[in-house]
């Protein structure tokens, strides 16, 4: 069977329109600065190995949904790390702890998060203590063992592992390093958006002056996508349509944007896509995707080993592609909006449309892309 015959009853879940969207490029670079964003590219592009990530073209799926072109960032390339993640931890360490030698890092995380910390804490020398819930495969664990941390497993899901960072961190004076902010606790986060935000530096050289009309970012606390949409205000001059893809289990952003205000969601399955399974938006990124994102879309797990296996298979571009979980809802979600013709017009996906996806994530949890791909 064909790849067109396989997607053509493809389905998102739930799609939602942003009533509040007034999109402000001031309003966004006074939250995450132009110097920060500045500073975070000088620093990171000096590091060593550092070399942007490509930027891949879906032909084969754009020819099938009769789109002009489909962007892929790839970030399965990102230093040795294999995810965008591996951008804003480790730059996170190093702007916080200045050259003191003496501090502890402490950080909880559903697993990129903390090989970006634990790798950043290792290239400067520093000790790092890593909290994991029990959903996180050991293979994620070893990986960040592998450089030098003490992983601590937590009973709970990945708010209790986060409560127990924060707890043991204030006991023992540690530095905690997390993607999440909270009240009085907003640097680190910000930093680890600036960090981030060099992919859309690279992004903006690699697209070459052709216009972006859509992009569609993946979100787990919102991090990864308001950090997208700043670094859109910072470097493009034509602003594309905004749309958050989430988990249907775990649509916490969607939940924000459709009241105005952030609505903590209990989440009853935790999604495969681990990293995305977050009940809460932070408190950072919303400031600026509450008013910033047009759309708002949420895709089940059903499509996600197939997507890994088409990625896999030279199905959807020339070249073959190692997407993990996180990679596939973009891809998913454009399938689904293109499938539902009253959606594809209302949004403008066309022939003319350049729609821009993130490939977040390579198999940086190796055996569940092994199983993801051999299902
Ligand atoms: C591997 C991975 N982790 C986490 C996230 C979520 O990032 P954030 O929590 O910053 O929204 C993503 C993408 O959205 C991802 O691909």
């Amino acid at each position: 069977m064909s790849v067109k015959s396989e997607v053509s009853n493809w389905k998102y879940s739930t799609f939602l329109e942003n009533k509040n969207y007034k999109f402000s490029r001031n309003d966004i670079l006074n939250i995450l600065t132009e110097e920060d964003i500045d500073e975070a590219y000088k620093i990171i592009s000096d590091w060593e190995n550092y070399a942007p990530t490509p930027l891949l073209l879906l032909d084969k799926l754009s020819t099938e949904l009769k789109l002009k072109r489909i962007f892929y960032k790839d970030e399965s390339k990102r230093f040795h790390l294999k995810s965008f993640k591996a951008l804003g931890g480790s730059y996170a360490v190093e702007k916080i702890t200045k050259g003191n030698k003496e501090i502890v890092i402490s950080t909880a995380t559903a697993g990129n998060h903390g090989r970006s910390v634990a790798w950043g804490s290792k290239k400067l020398g520093l000790k790092c203590k890593i909290f994991i819930s029990e959903y996180v495969s050991e293979a994620r664990a070893e990986a960040m063992r592998g450089f030098g941390a003490d992983v601590i497993r937590v009973k709970g899901n990945y708010e209790d592992s986060l409560n127990e960072c924060i707890k043991q961190s204030n006991q023992n004076n540690w530095q905690i390093v997390q993607d999440v902010a909270w009240k009085n606790y907003m640097l680190v986060p910000k930093l680890t958006m600036a960090g981030y935000s060099v992919m859309m530096k690279e992004i903006s050289e690699q697209i070459n002056n052709q216009k972006v009309s859509h992009i569609i970012l993946q979100a787990g606390v919102g991090g990864m996508a308001a950090a997208m949409v700043a670094g859109l205000a910072r470097y493009l001059n034509h602003i594309p349509q905004i749309i958050i893809v989430e988990p249907d289990s775990a649509a916490c952003v969607l939940a924000s944007i459709n009241t105005g205000k952030v609505e903590k969601i209990s989440i009853e399955k935790e999604s495969i896509m681990g990293g995305m399974s977050c009940g809460e938006v932070s408190l950072v990124p919303w400031q600026i995707l509450k008013k910033s994102v047009n759309y708002c879309v949420t895709v089940s797990d059903d499509y996600i080993s197939k997507t890994i296996k088409y990625l896999a298979n030279c199905e959807l571009s020339y070249e073959k592609i190692i997407g993990g979980e996180c990679s596939t809802p973009g891809i998913i979600s454009l399938i689904g909006l293109c499938n539902d013709a009253k959606i594809r017009k209302k949004i403008n996906l066309n022939e003319d449309s350049n729609v821009l996806l993130f490939g977040c994530e390579g198999d940086a949890d190796e055996e569940l892309y092994q199983k993801l791909l051999n299902s």
